[in-house]
């Protein structure tokens, strides 16, 4: 079975990766949380291109044959020169979801929450014009809210102030669609939910995005009969360029009946490389020793 690789600047993939192994749970799966980086959102293009391709090559070094960006504000930066960079890797990655909310709309007011990378890169501008024909976009960046969800606050009072002052004045001007357009969103989903309202349809691109990873596998003949593929549980690898405990936590909370296995990796220059952490090191000496 191939090896399917993902990432993202933390945790935010895992609405991503949570839905891949919905729908295809047999694929092994290796996951890159560059949390030495986190957050990408305010991060300059070319060195989020950077960041990209050094996990790209790590990736594919480990045998990836696919890899996803689950990460809006990578994919906006740099999914184009990935593409032209590793020709024969099949890319899959993120898409702000204007589409289907300018469909949903009833009001013709469409929200959207994603970092301010996206908001102001090319792949939306792109999208917007493409998709939004006569609704109104109220745009909003979260300060603050993706480093909340990295450290765990998923409905605590910080996160429901971020998140409360970017829905109110959305909900004041008719919003009836709201688009997730950061990968960390859906991870603080049921909030969400509770301050938009019922007669708000939240737009998660994560489902699709799986569904479009398992098509562009399949058309590369790396994926058997799909019957084949959905039964038992592949292997899940979780690397980080923070600290491997925190990710074991945050993976203990986040991807429930997942038991991952996990790797330590660090940037030296662009390159990322796999070490023991001392503290593991020390810990497996002294079991060594008893
Ligand atoms: N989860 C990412 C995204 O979809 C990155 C958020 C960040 O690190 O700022 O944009």
């Amino acid at each position: 079975m191939p090896l399917v690789g993902m990432f993202d600047s933390g945790i935010g993939g895992f609405s991503v990766l949570r839905a891949w192994r919905g729908q295809l749970p047999g694929v092994p799966v290796l996951y890159v949380a560059d949390q030495a980086h986190v957050p990408y959102g305010g991060r300059p293009r070319e060195e989020l291109y950077r960041l990209a391709a050094g996990i790209t090559r790590f990736l594919l070094g480990r045998g990836a044959r696919l890899v996803t960006v689950a990460c809006n504000t990578a994919s906006g930066a740099a999914l184009h020169r990935l593409r032209a960079e590793f020709p024969g890797t099949p890319f899959v990655g993120m898409e702000p979801a204007v589409k289907p909310a300018a469909a949903a709309t009833r009001s013709g007011v469409v929200g959207v929450l994603a970092t301010p990378g996206t908001l102001t890169g090319e792949l939306y501008a792109g999208v917007v014009q493409r998709f939004a024909h006569g609704q109104s976009l109220l745009e909003d960046a979260c300060p603050g809210l993706v480093a909340r969800i990295e450290a765990g606050d998923l409905d605590g009072p910080g996160t429901r102030a971020i998140l409360e002052r970017a829905l109110r004045p959305m909900l004041a001007r008719g919003m009836d669609a709201l688009v997730l357009g950061c990968t960390h969103y859906p991870l603080v989903l049921p909030l969400i939910r509770e301050l938009a309202g019922p007669g708000v349809e939240i737009l998660d691109p994560a489902p699709a995005v799986a569904r479009r990873a398992a098509w562009v596998l399949t058309e590369a003949g790396l994926l058997p009969a799909a019957p084949a593929t959905a039964t038992a549980r592949a292997p899940l690898f979780l690397a980080t360029t923070g600290d491997p405990d925190i990710l074991a936590a945050q993976a203990a909370r986040l991807l429930p009946g997942e038991t991952p296995e996990l790797l330590a990796i660090r940037w030296e220059a662009d390159m990322l490389i796999s070490f023991l952490p001392r503290q593991r090191s020390a810990a497996s000496a002294c079991s060594g020793r008893s």
